[in-house]
């Protein structure tokens, strides 16, 4: 699999199937607080300043089940919200969640981040975290993104780090090597990646995260979905940037 249409069509349907992260749905806003999805301390920390005005237009490129969108709306009284994603799938997730917890000021649209230009306006924080290293080009994707950001804007972006996955790595080769031409039944792939885990060896950095995962982490098992299949860039982790 290594046209862009395939890779894409793959992403899709592994986040149909699992949709990620498979955090619970609240009825109430989510608790605790995270610095990076309030505009106030984000432009603060970017730029050692106080930003002008409180009432931007935030974009969630690839938002999943709407766990970020929906701090975003919480941790942002004044802004508009606008999620897109493109599985269907986490999508409808994402609506439960913000419709749940009284999220209200997001539009949600199924739409490729590759196709950003189809949203109206400009926006004056684009947050995409865990998005860009399954783009068959990741390059075009913060292209497509750089396009829509304000000037004065910010962009938080997460990515894979290469060292910190190695061993998820390992376990989507051993998956694909034992699915043969399964691979792309995410389900099984998933019971493979079950049966592979519970061989592993005690100290195994994968056993150990799972064990030490608490209640609002995502445990090495929750992600065994995603070692099922998509083929990943390269990637390092960074996370902000200033236009
Ligand atoms: C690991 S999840 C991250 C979800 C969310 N950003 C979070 O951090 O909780 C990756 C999401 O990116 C979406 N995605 C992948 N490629 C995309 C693209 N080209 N355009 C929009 N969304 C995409 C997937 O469908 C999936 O829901």
């Amino acid at each position: 699999m290594s046209d862009p249409q395939s890779v894409s069509a793959a992403v899709a349907k592994l986040y149909d199937t699992y949709p990620f992260p498979p955090e619970p749905l609240l009825d109430e806003p989510p608790p605790g607080y995270n610095w990076r999805w309030n505009w106030l301390a984000a432009y603060n920390f970017c730029t050692g300043r106080k930003p002008n005005r409180s009432n931007l237009r935030i974009l969630d490129a690839g938002c999943g089940t709407g766990v970020g969108t929906e701090y975003l709306v919480h941790l942002n009284p004044q802004a508009q919200i606008t999620a897109i994603d493109l599985s269907g799938g986490a999508l409808a997730v994402a609506k439960e969640r913000c419709a749940r917890s009284g999220a209200d000021r997001v539009q949600f649209h199924h739409l490729s981040l590759y196709d950003a230009d189809r949203l109206e306006g400009e926006f004056d924080l684009i947050n995409c975290v865990g998005v860009l290293h399954h783009l068959p080009d990741p390059i075009r994707g913060i292209q497509a993104l750089a396009k829509k950001l304000a000037p004065g804007g910010l962009m938080h972006i997460f990515v894979y780090g290469e060292l910190g996955r190695h061993e998820i790595k390992l376990m989507q080769q051993a998956i694909a090597l034992l699915q043969g031409d399964r691979r792309g039944d995410y389900k099984d792939g998933v019971q493979v990646g079950r049966q592979i885990f519970s061989s592993l060896p005690e100290k195994n950095r994968l056993v150990q995260r799972d064990r030490n995962a608490g209640q609002w982490k995502i445990s090495a098992t929750n992600a065994l979905p995603i070692c099922t299949s998509i083929r990943k860039r390269s990637t390092t982790t960074s996370t902000r940037c200033l236009n």
